[in-house]
């Protein structure tokens, strides 16, 4: 999963000024509170930041997914809800704030709702109400009932849809579309090179891309800031950013972001994806992009569901959806694939635009090559990125 900016836009104006700030803010803090580094195990929310009432007994990488999903359903930016001037200090989140305390009201009424009304099962979420709006709506819309239906996208597949293809006929038509099973299955390891932008860049900024079958992928992303580093070993997941990009220099990832880092690992190797994945079942048909797809769910050796929604007519996969926990509802990660070319015969989505509930970052290769030698330190727990050069 890819991680940046809506979120450093709150923590950072892109001043030149906050760059000291911010150092400076980060030495305080790692003095005063020497926490346990979450970059060598699950380190849960209480045991690192300072002032966590409602969302104890989570780890860091959930607290910070479920700020995005208080942003994603309220419509509200991080600053909002802190103080406005917490940009550049991360320690300044800490502070209270009037919407502060009305969230963690509204984090009791769900899960007083939750466990009331629905057996503890967290369908109620702050999403339900708020859909996008910091005060939610009490009258309904006769433009929603009389407008343009948005397209079918359930949020769980309970039973294969009657009538549609089957998941083998789905999947081994997206092979044939990449090129052919045989040539698929070959690729054993995938390097890249290309640009990327986060949601509030203006402009576009380094990329690699290392994989290596079955499951091990690293992304680099050279930021202006220094570089931020996705990493998953096969077993672990580590995300490594600078400080205004993140709270933590090296976070080591658990649950669903654990499970999406894998997800993508596997995704650069379609040649294995019906084993990799089980329980697979076909939805409605829908659209993307005004493109035809039918989507397909199936569960990750942990359990989790992942989407993917192959085009109707070239059969090429055009988008996964998964998901992370958060103590108060599903926060889903969304990846675009377009821009197929071959390489080697095999067609690879060279564009990669990954949404999720505090950013959107657009990934675009210029160069990829498979079945290169790829070294094993490429998929090591990352260190703690380097100070941007001035
Ligand atoms: C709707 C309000 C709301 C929004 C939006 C929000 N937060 Fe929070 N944030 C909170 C609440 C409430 C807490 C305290 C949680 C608790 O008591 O367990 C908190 C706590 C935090 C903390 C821990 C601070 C500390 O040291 O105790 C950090 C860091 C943080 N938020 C970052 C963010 C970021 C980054 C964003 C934007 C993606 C964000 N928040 C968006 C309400 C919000
Ligand atoms: C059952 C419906 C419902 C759910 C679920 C819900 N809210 Fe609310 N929320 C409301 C209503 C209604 C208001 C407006 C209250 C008012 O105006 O006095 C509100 C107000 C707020 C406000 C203050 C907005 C303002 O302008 O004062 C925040 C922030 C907020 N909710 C965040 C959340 C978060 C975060 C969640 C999930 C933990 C959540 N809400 C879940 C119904 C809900």
């Amino acid at each position: 999963m890819l991680k940046s900016r809506v979120m450093a836009r709150g923590a950072t104006g892109l001043t030149v000024n906050v760059c000291a700030a911010l150092a400076l803010g980060a030495a305080a803090f790692a003095q005063a509170q020497a926490p346990p580094s979450p970059a060598d195990g699950v380190v849960l929310a209480e045991q690192y930041f300072k002032n966590v009432q409602a969302l104890r007994g989570i780890p860091v990488d959930e607290f910070m997914d479920t700020m995005g999903m208080f942003a994603a359903a309220t419509g509200m930016n991080c600053v909002d809800c802190h103080v406005s001037d917490a940009g550049g200090d991360w320690t300044k989140y800490a502070d209270d704030t009037p919407f502060k305390r009305t969230t963690r009201r509204m984090v009791a009424m769900v899960n007083t709702l939750n466990e009331g009304s629905f057996g503890g099962r967290r369908l109620v979420t702050c999403f339900t109400c708020h859909r996008g709006l910091k005060v939610p709506a009490t009258l309904p819309n006769l433009d929603l009932q009389y407008g343009e239906p948005p397209p079918v996208d359930p949020d769980q597949i309970a039973r294969s849809t009657p009538g549609a293809p089957t998941p083998d006929q789905i999947l081994d038509k997206y092979l044939q579309a990449l090129g052919g099973t045989q040539r698929v299955a070959a690729i054993t390891s995938i390097t890249g090179k290309g640009s990327y932008r986060a949601y509030d860049d203006f402009q576009l900024s380094p990329l690699d891309l290392y994989a290596k079958a079955p499951d091990q992928r690293t992304t680099i992303q050279h930021s202006p800031y220094g570089d931020m580093t996705i990493t998953y070993d096969g077993k672990n997941a580590w995300m490594a950013a600078p400080r205004d990009i993140r709270p933590f220099p090296v976070v080591q990832y658990s649950g669903g972001n654990l499970d999406g880092a894998r997800v993508d690992a596997i995704l650069e190797f379609p040649g294995r994806l019906k084993q990799a994945l089980t329980n697979w079942r076909v939805g409605p048909e829908s659209s993307v992009n005004v493109q035809d797809v039918q989507i397909v769910q199936a569960t990750t050796p942990s359990g989790f569901l992942v989407k993917l929604y192959f085009d109707s007519k070239t059969g090429l996969l055009l988008r996964s959806v998964r998901y992370s926990d958060s103590p108060v509802g599903k926060v889903p990660v969304r990846v675009d694939y377009s821009d197929y070319r071959a390489v080697s015969g095999v067609k690879v989505p060279f564009k990669r635009v990954a949404t999720w509930t505090d950013g959107r970052t657009v990934f675009q290769l210029d160069s990829v090559q498979v079945n290169t030698a790829v070294d094993a330190s490429r998929f090591v727990k990352p260190k703690p990125p380097a100070p941007a050069k001035p």
